[in-house]
């Protein structure tokens, strides 16, 4: 049954005000964090380990949480309309299900999982990156739960791969080198953390659900239990060599490039992993993204009009991945991951 606004309580505000996050401080976490507080719409509340050193963009909130203490993430999530998990790889597996299931008791209605990925729905692709069936079973169990998921599908993220080292988009920025997996030519999805947050700002503040039977305006209750689809740049890694020295100033001749089989790089990535070496996790996923017969290419799905998400230049996305390179090159333990 469609719900409408005109059949809720009389104090109902068609629209969802109170916003909690994990991850505030966070690679992705502090771009939707930004963008929400800058609608000027939402309360954003971080929920962050006890302890953590994590700083959180000016106006966000902080809650501190134990995860080993469910009554504290219940306490800091009672209230919350929409809880945003952006939690890092690294966590521990069973953190997910800890916030799902407080989220759950403290009366939570709606959740964005963990996800910020490929296409949900390519089965293959999220089996053969290992992503896929755990993104899966977070989703089944917010509706075990009785809630509801919205997961954000925007491929790779183009400022934080570039800038992520040779076993992303295959850059050194410092050695200046590039691995081109096969002819380089195969595109695949990307978007910048600047318009994943953009993406999440807009869907989190339209209204809840249409008035009633007459409004045909885009509501959130239009992606509930759906995945919504962006983009900024449909590319391949030939396109960000080219945008690459344009922004550096750089030829061919100042790079030492090297070509691999995606395929083969795909499987050696997956050996290291299958014997739990993670290093060869990146490998192994951005390789697979790459695959000239099934590449994570989402151009089909996007709904950056929908959005009004606005478009973007690659030069501009590349520049500002390339300042990101030594913010990633200290968090070693992450990038090794
Ligand atoms: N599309 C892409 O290219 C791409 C790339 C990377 C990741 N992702 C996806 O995006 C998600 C978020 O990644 P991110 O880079 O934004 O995360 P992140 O910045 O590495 O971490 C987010 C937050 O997780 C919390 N955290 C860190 N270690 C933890 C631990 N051991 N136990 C519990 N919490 C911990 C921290 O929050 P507090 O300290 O405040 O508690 C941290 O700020 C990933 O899990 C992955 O699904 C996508």
């Amino acid at each position: 049954m469609p719900k409408y606004a005109k059949n809720q309580p009389v104090n109902f505000k068609n629209g969802v005000e109170r916003v909690a996050i994990i991850g505030a401080g966070g690679t992705i976490g502090s771009h939707i964090a930004k963008a929400l507080l800058k609608t000027g719409r939402h309360t954003v509340t971080a929920l962050s380990r006890k302890g953590s050193g994590n700083t959180f963009p000016e106006g966000v909130l902080v809650a501190s949480i134990d995860y080993d203490d469910e009554t504290t993430i219940v306490a800091a999530l009672k209230g919350q309309q929409f809880l945003i998990i952006t939690m890092a790889p690294t966590a521990p597996r069973d953190t997910h299900s800890k916030l799902v299931q407080a989220a759950s008791k403290a009366g939570v209605p709606y959740v964005m999982p963990n996800g910020y990925a490929g296409d949900i729905d390519n089965i293959k692709l999220g089996e053969d990156t290992l992503l896929g069936p755990i993104a899966k079973a977070n989703r089944d169990e917010i509706e075990r739960l009785g809630m509801q998921w919205i997961t954000v599908c925007c491929g790779f993220w183009y400022d934080y791969s570039l800038a992520g080292g040779d076993a992303r988009f295959g850059f050194d920025f410092d050695k200046r080198s590039l691995t081109i997996y096969d002819d380089g030519s195969t595109k695949s999805s990307t978007s910048t953390l600047a318009q994943v947050g953009r993406a999440v700002a807009k869907v989190l503040s339209l209204k809840e659900f249409p008035e009633d039977e007459n409004d045909s305006s885009l509501t959130l209750s239009t992606f509930l239990n759906k995945a919504v689809y962006l983009k900024s740049f449909v590319v391949s890694q030939n396109d960000m060599f080219e945008s690459v020295k344009r922004v550096t100033g750089t030829t061919d001749a100042d790079w030492m490039i090297t070509h691999e089989n995606t395929k083969k790089r795909y499987e050696d990535g997956l050996a290291q992993v299958k014997v739990g070496n993670m290093a060869g996790f990146s490998k192994m996923l951005y390789a697979r993204a790459f695959y000239p017969d099934d590449s994570n290419n989402l151009s089909a799905k996007t709904q950056n009009e929908l959005l009004e998400l606005p478009d973007e230049s690659l030069d501009e996305s590349t520049q500002a991945g390339i300042d990101l390179v030594k913010e990633l090159q200290l968090r070693v333990e992450r990038m090794a991951a």
